[in-house]
């Protein structure tokens, strides 16, 4: 009995060996720096970089997901020239009704609606009568939807972020560039006035060479996240340790550093709290306490880039910190701040009667200057849109300019404001930061996603018809 005993032990421990040395981990681990695979572009497949479709004189658009991001897209949509909203979907019917409203409102013609399964939107994305799926539904849906809709031959344009893991990112970008539809994710942050006016700036070299950047998601989600109804947000965060939402502090600062356009994201560390208010809330939502909550209250991550610049992003939607985004440009002659009050420095100079030593040496600029630089570098986008954009809203207009801008692109047959790769580059600190913090907050090497093209392309720019 005893020897058997033995033997079964040893072949399990031989069986536990084997199967763990088999097992394949999507990376490596190169000195301390994780690398992740980057997987071979398949055989006849080519970049998006400059991809522009063919120019359409109407975009025919269906939506998916209609809750309460995606509500706004219809009511924005009937306000754009050029637009025909063909198909609505929801597995919520009175949501349809109320998008199907805002049509009436506009004298649009009503849309075609799907709904009554999880899958109806298969059958939007299979019609023949649109240019364009337009996905608003929670993240778990976010790759399958946009995936089906490219397989059918339509362009998406999907919320943040795009993905969770980097299997995903890459199946999104080999999709699109073998179908050679946009993938374009829904970033509506870069479009904020601030951000395009500092964007304009800082590519006219007013901040000199831009070194340091900030971003962060600082949004206290706590009464809408304990709301038994509303789950979808917590339930992952029970599970994902890292930064869920990172794209709208990245994104901005990505454009601001020519990211995939001269430059690329390096090497990213993350770095977490406990977890304190997130379980909280979980309680209140589920009823049920858990010792084993994985998503920190803040969490903080560091990328460097190939030229040596830095982005600091922080996470946070569970303490009541008040809404931040960050966003800070920190140049070799200036720097642009915008919470909690848009502030603006250029140059080194100190004012006339006082010490270069005294603290009052290096202020901001005075409201009067700074509003005077904004008006005179008022970005040429916001010359065009920037009051239609207040007047029809949607987070202060930006979401109205993001959407005028795609719808304006497809038009026109120009690049899109977003490709595909900067989807992938904006998303990927979630999968990223939750890689480093699960080996102590190890270096993670930041994939080309353009696979060998980041330095092709000479700076950013908005596509503009001749
Ligand atoms: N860019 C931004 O500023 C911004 C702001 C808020 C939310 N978001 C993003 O928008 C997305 C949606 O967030 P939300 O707050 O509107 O969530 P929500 O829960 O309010 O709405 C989601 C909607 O999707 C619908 N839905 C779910 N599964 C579906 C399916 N299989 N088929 C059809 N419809 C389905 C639900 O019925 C619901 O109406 C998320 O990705 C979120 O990150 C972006």
């Amino acid at each position: 009995m005893k020897k058997i005993t033995l033997i079964l032990t040893f072949l399990t421990a031989v069986f536990v060996l084997c199967t763990s040395c088999c097992e394949h981990k999507p990376y490596k681990i190169i000195g301390c720096t994780i690398v992740c695979d980057t997987p071979a572009r398949p055989a006849g497949q080519q970049d998006m970089l400059g991809f522009a479709a063919e120019p359409m004189d109407t975009v025919r658009v269906g939506f998916i997901g209609l809750g309460s991001r995606g509500i706004g897209g219809p009511k924005r949509w009937s306000q754009i020239d050029g637009t025909k909203i063909v198909a609505l979907c929801d597995l919520n019917q009175e949501r349809i009704d109320k998008a199907q409203g805002y049509l009436d409102k506009a004298g649009r013609p009503r849309a075609a609606e799907y709904t009554g399964s999880e899958d109806a939107w298969r059958k939007l994305c299979e019609r023949d009568d649109i240019d364009l799926v337009y996905v608003a539904t929670p993240w778990a849906w976010h790759v399958e939807m946009s995936l089906y809709a490219m397989e059918c031959g339509k362009h998406v344009a999907v919320e943040v972020p795009a993905a969770f893991t980097m299997e995903e990112l890459w199946q999104l970008i080999d999709t699109s560039e073998r179908t050679r539809r946009h993938c374009m994710m829904l970033e509506n942050c870069i479009y904020d006035f601030f951000e395009l006016t500092t964007l304009n700036m800082a590519q006219q070299g007013l901040f000199g060479e831009i070194l340091h950047t900030e971003g962060a998601y600082i949004h206290s989600l706590d009464h809408s996240m304990r709301r038994p109804d509303r789950t979808w947000r917590i339930d992952h965060l029970r599970n994902f340790r890292g930064d869920a939402y990172p794209t709208h502090g990245l994104g901005p600062l990505c454009l601001a550093l020519n990211i995939h356009r001269g430059d690329r994201l390096k090497t990213l560390v993350a770095m977490d709290t406990k977890a304190v208010m997130g379980p909280d809330i979980y309680a209140s939502a589920h009823g049920e306490r858990l010792n084993d909550f994985q998503n920190g209250d803040q969490t903080t991550t560091l990328i460097r880039t190939e030229h040596g610049k830095v982005i600091q992003l922080h996470h946070n939607i569970v303490t009541p910190r008040p809404y931040s985004r960050d966003y800070a440009l920190v140049g070799t002659n200036g720097y642009a701040v915008k919470y909690p009050v848009e502030a603006l420095r250029i140059g080194n100079e100190v004012p006339e009667g006082v010490s270069p030593v005294s603290l009052r040496a290096h202020p901001f600029m005075s409201d009067e200057e700074r509003d005077a630089l904004l008006e005179e570098y008022e970005h040429p986008i916001l010359k065009e849109v920037g009051s239609m954009a207040k007047k029809v809203g949607g987070h202060g207009g930006m979401d109205y300019i993001m959407d005028y801008r795609l719808v304006y692109c497809l038009r026109h047959g120009l690049p899109l404001d977003m490709d595909v790769y900067d989807l992938a580059e904006w998303s990927c600190p979630a999968p990223l930061s939750a890689l480093s913090l699960q080996h102590g907050s190890a270096p993670v090497a930041v994939p080309d996603f353009t696979r060998g093209a980041w330095n092709r392309v000479n700076g950013y720019r908005h596509a503009m018809k001749e």
